[in-house]
């Protein structure tokens, strides 16, 4: 179950002129509940004006093997206007202490041998250097291609981690940078990383078909591109993970019309459970959020995960979905903050 606790920073690392990485300190009695898998996130959470603001942010540092975690450290990128990210940036000092949700996500790999590779945007390399760095140190038959695509190399986060990965393990770890602003120095392709180029680039690289993972991670469009590309060289759904970063906001889909005039939703929360009237527009989640304020959510945007409850009974309409897999939604689990009622009832258990 996901819950809050207060850490201390014990180091603010600034990585590029728009981005840092923080490293908070864990308690040896939390260390358990702190326990990632490579590729997680945490939710940060802090009120402003009497408003909640929660933002997830992926660990970067690799999992320790064993014990739970000293430390967990974290990327943040400045996103224009954003709240969370312009306090991160600005403002948190060492010793200052945070609220922090136990990790999260399903974006990840537990270490095995095999060929892996991944292709990342701007900050999606922030939950990939977790998993490429945890596996190359844990699983010595397994090799890892890494593609990135920044802006310019002065806006390229974890610049030195990757370099010291390719130092590290020269023969199982293979990097390619391609900077879209950037003319082409140093034998670095320029450009953007699109499909066209992803179908010439990928299959000179690396026997595609021979993947046991891909990692997809950063901006949609990026994400969704990549995702086309492979499937267009003929990679199997199954082998294909993503965690999408920055999703513009779109129109809710129309469906509205569809929901009953009086619904209730009963809700599984940490073992007890409740009913209560849906209010006409709000989502599940914010139904069961009035009345049990622990019920998990990060992003309410669809896109982190954090959300996801499985329907017992009824039937919703999610808005959107950027975080499920289709395995998940076939399996019965949705996302709550993007969930409104079909059905009169409907029931959700967050506990499984
Ligand atoms: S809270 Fe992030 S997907 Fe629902």
């Amino acid at each position: 179950m996901a819950r809050f606790h207060r850490l201390r920073v014990a180091a603010v690392d600034r990585l590029t002129d728009d981005s840092v990485a923080l490293t908070l300190a864990v308690p040896p009695d939390l260390r358990e509940e702190y326990r990632y898998a490579p590729g997680q996130h945490l939710a940060l959470r802090r009120t402003v004006d009497g408003e909640e603001i929660r933002r997830t942010y992926s660990i970067c540092s690799p999992a320790p093997d064993g014990e739970g975690p000293s430390t967990l450290r974290v990327g943040v990128r400045l996103v224009e206007g954003g709240a969370f990210s312009t306090y991160a940036l600005k403002e948190i000092n060492l010793g200052d202490e945070l609220e922090v949700m136990t990790p999260a996500g399903r974006f990840t790999l537990q270490p095995a041998p095999g060929q892996y590779a991944a292709i990342v945007g701007g900050s999606g390399i922030t939950p990939v250097l977790s998993i490429v760095s945890t596996l190359l140190a844990r699983e010595p038959r397994a090799r890892f291609c890494l593609i990135r695509s920044d802006r310019t190399a002065a806006s390229t986060m974890f610049l030195e981690e990757v370099a010291d990965l390719k130092d590290r393990y020269p023969d199982r770890f293979q990097l390619v940078t391609v900077l879209s602003r950037e003319e082409q120095q140093a034998g670095l392709p320029s450009g953007r990383l699109d499909q066209e180029r992803l179908t010439g680039l990928l299959p000179a690289l690396l026997p595609v078909g021979q993947v046991d993972g891909w990692f997809l991670c950063g901006p949609y469009g990026l994400v969704e591109g990549a995702e086309r590309t492979l499937r267009g060289l003929g990679v199997p759904r199954s082998r294909i993970h993503e965690e999408i970063f920055h999703v513009d906001a779109s129109p809710a889909p129309a469906g509205a019309a569809t929901a009953p005039a009086h619904s209730t939703v009963t809700a599984r929360l940490d073992g007890r459970g409740g009913t209560w009237p849906v209010q006409d527009g709000e989502s599940l989640l914010d139904t069961v959020l009035r009345n049990r304020p622990d019920a998990p959510y990060a992003c309410k945007g669809g896109v982190c995960g954090t959300c996801r409850a499985f329907l017992v009974s009824g039937e919703v309409r999610m808005d959107r979905n950027f975080a499920l897999e289709a395995e998940e939604t076939e399996a019965g689990y949705v996302l709550a903050c993007q969930s409104h009622p079909v059905t009169e009832r409907v029931e959700l258990d967050f506990d499984r």
